[in-house]
């Protein structure tokens, strides 16, 4: 086991815990404003069903972009690579995850990736059902079987705040629907996405979720496999490829696990056969990604060797 106390994981989380004051919490989502700077959580959840956890446990945060490897992983079932795989690229971009760039000058109204917001809203696009609200039970229903939680449900402040405020995704929809991508009215969609990225749990639910993906699609709980296999390898190259956004690069360097961050201050990280991680710590560096939270992996990372390459 790499980290055996809620003690041993404590200490690190204060060490980590100072580099959040050089952090700003996201407040272009009105409501993930409110979140306080200062807290920063972690657990670590084992094959064998034990769970070290340190910090504000108790914290409830919403998935954001993490969100967006679920939705990857369901449609991959739903639809099969090849139909995914038309729709949207694999490439990473260097591009900020909101960026509207690329889309345009690349030629091709192709999302180069289902990490950034162009290529995510494409995949939320092709999650089956005939209403945003059975659409919706379908991803919840896969989230709390992966979370083996029934409680997790969505954030209704935070996915109005993100519907109300959301004008440069209905602009990256409005493009993709001009170029026949997105077919579907955009309204709708962003209403889906908005509750899709809302979704919320504390970082016991996130490490769990971590671990599905990091033991190839099976619950070591439940011993159910929730997906194929080649399902959790594809979404976990996509973290190490695209999951920090643009700042992938430096984190497959300096960390070296497959992980996906979101703009609440989440990261979720799963190492191949071993763990899943859950953190929480709301201060983001200017590339969007928790600050608190990529210290404290980085600590991790160097005491435990828990880099892959
Ligand atoms: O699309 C958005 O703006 C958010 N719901 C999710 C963005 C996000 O989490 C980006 N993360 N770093």
């Amino acid at each position: 086991m790499l980290c055996e106390s809620n003690e041993e994981l404590n200490a690190l989380v204060e060490e980590a815990r100072p580099y959040a004051k050089q952090g700003k919490v996201a407040d272009y989502i009105p409501a993930l404003g409110k979140a306080k700077p200062g807290d920063l959580s972690i657990a670590i959840h084992y094959p064998n069903g034990e769970c070290v956890a340190a910090g504000e446990i108790e914290r409830k945060i919403t998935l954001q972009s993490i969100s967006k490897v679920i939705s990857l992983a369901l449609v991959l079932m739903e639809r099969g690579e090849d139909y995914v795989f038309e729709r949207v690229g694999m490439e990473p971009t260097g591009d900020p995850f909101n960026s509207i760039a690329k889309l345009e000058a690349l030629g091709v109204a192709k999302p180069l990736n289902p990490m950034i917001n162009a290529g995510a809203l494409v995949v939320t696009h092709m999650i089956k059902g005939d209403s945003v609200e059975a659409r919706l039970e379908r991803l919840l229903a896969f989230i709390r079987e992966l979370a083996d939680n029934e409680t997790v449900g969505v954030n209704e402040e935070v996915a109005r705040s993100e519907f109300e405020t959301a004008h440069l995704n209905r602009a990256l929809c409005y493009f993709l629907k001009q170029h026949g991508v997105i077919t579907e009215d955009v309204d709708p969609l962003i209403e889906l996405y908005s509750k899709q990225c809302a979704n919320e749990m504390d970082c016991r639910d996130l490490a769990d979720i971590g671990l599905v993906f990091a033991m190839g699609g099976v619950h070591p709980q439940t011993g159910k496999r929730v997906m194929p296999d080649d399902v959790a390898r594809i979404c976990k190259t996509f973290m190490v490829t695209c999951g920090m956004y643009n700042a992938s690069g430096e984190f497959a360097i300096k960390i070296g696990i497959p992980a996906k961050s979101g703009v609440s201050g989440g990261i979720m990280g799963s190492v191949p056969g071993k763990v899943g991680i859950g953190i929480f710590g709301p201060a983001l560096d200017e590339k969007g990604n928790s600050i608190g939270g990529i210290k404290l992996l980085e600590l991790l990372a160097k005491r435990y060797s828990l880099s892959m390459f």
